[in-house]
């Protein structure tokens, strides 16, 4: 059976204290699932109050991820983190790319593929969440399809084969924030897209490790349409996860459906 994804990003939205708090409540008020592993994502020093909160649970179908990474293990990087760090500190997944690294800090394809690469080869497993997708005028441009071919080779030149999960979050950039989600079929179009892309480009055992979530807009509504008819392996929710009980709603509506 293939488990689905929820991704919490929280942005730079939370204090440790705040992510721990968001992360008691969430779990109080939700159930294990065997179907859905939650990925909560708090900005970098909240990590290690996640894991904490986490601990006391023991739940194995909640983990903490991070919202960016370096490709570099040690050196003259400042304000960068490692990938050991991140582990060590519990992360067990990393989101790279995200739109708004690309928009606000020019994070740019070449980068992403290095993160990508990086984590891909790092020793132990953490699951890289790929964000890819298009602004407002290049989907008017027709050129969806363009932009996520573009994206998608550029983060995975270096890679032939998987050997192990790749999430791809597609996250239309005009769909981020904007309460605007998209149409559940346009969303299905993409994520063959998405699928296609790289099945043209990766050995075909690779295509049991990749996994397409949808990101934009996302709230307890959605969820259902989203899942049921998008054809993606999840969601990665922004600003509904700030609130506990939406995390948990989604996570059950999701565990119905897959
Ligand atoms: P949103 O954010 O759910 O607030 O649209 C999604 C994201 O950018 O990760």
């Amino acid at each position: 059976m293939k488990k689905a994804y929820l991704v919490a990003n929280w942005k730079m939205n939370t204090t440790p204290s705040t992510a721990a708090k968001i992360t008691k409540q969430f779990l109080s008020c939700s159930h294990q699932s065997a179907r859905v592993t939650t990925i909560l994502c708090p900005s970098y020093t909240g990590i290690s109050a996640v894991r904490e909160a986490l601990h006391s649970h023991s739940r194995k179908d909640v983990v903490v991820g991070a919202q960016n990474c370096f490709w570099e293990e040690h050196g003259a990087y400042t304000g960068e983190e490692s990938l050991s760090s991140l582990y060590v500190s519990g992360c067990r997944a990393v989101i790279v790319g995200h739109s708004e690294r690309r928009q606000h800090m020019g994070e740019i394809d070449v980068m992403v593929g290095k993160k990508i690469k990086a984590i891909l080869d790092y020793k132990k497993t953490i699951i890289p969440i790929l964000c890819i997708g298009e602004s407002l005028q290049e989907k008017k441009n027709n050129s969806t399809v363009l932009v996520l071919r573009k994206q998608l080779v550029s983060a995975l030149t270096a890679i032939h084969a998987l050997s192990r999960e790749l999430i791809i979050a597609y996250e239309p950039i005009w769909a981020i924030g904007t309460g605007i989600p998209i149409q559940s079929s346009d969303c299905a179009k993409a994520s063959q897209t998405i699928r296609s892309i790289l099945m043209n480009r990766l050995d075909p055992e690779s295509e049991k490790y990749i996994r397409v979530l949808y990101g934009g807009s996302v709230t307890i509504q959605n969820t259902s349409d989203i899942m049921q008819n998008g054809a993606v392996d999840g969601l990665l929710v922004g600003s509904a996860s700030l609130e506990p009980k939406n995390i948990s709603t989604i996570q059950e509506i999701m565990s119905h459906l897959v």
